[in-house]
């Protein structure tokens, strides 16, 4: 996933990925450009609620702890 990439390379982001991928935060949120977006699978019905609590969501949203 996106937060692997992010934990295995040890980039420095404040605060991401706080619940390590069990769906618990929404901290990994990242916004995509529309082409990306489109590659990526559906969005789970738990990830949509977690996007909805998410500060500056928009209609290319996903959680990096859901993508790859
Ligand atoms: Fe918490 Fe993605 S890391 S929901």
């Amino acid at each position: 996933t996106l937060l692997n990439v992010v934990v295995d390379h040890k980039l420095k982001i404040e605060g991401f990925g706080a619940c390590e991928g069990t769906l618990a935060c929404s901290t990994c949120h990242v916004i995509l450009d529309e082409s990306n977006y489109n590659k990526l699978g559906i969005v789970s019905d738990e990830e949509m609620d977690l996007l909805d609590l998410a500060f500056g969501l928009t209609e290319t949203s996903r959680l990096g702890c859901q993508i790859c």
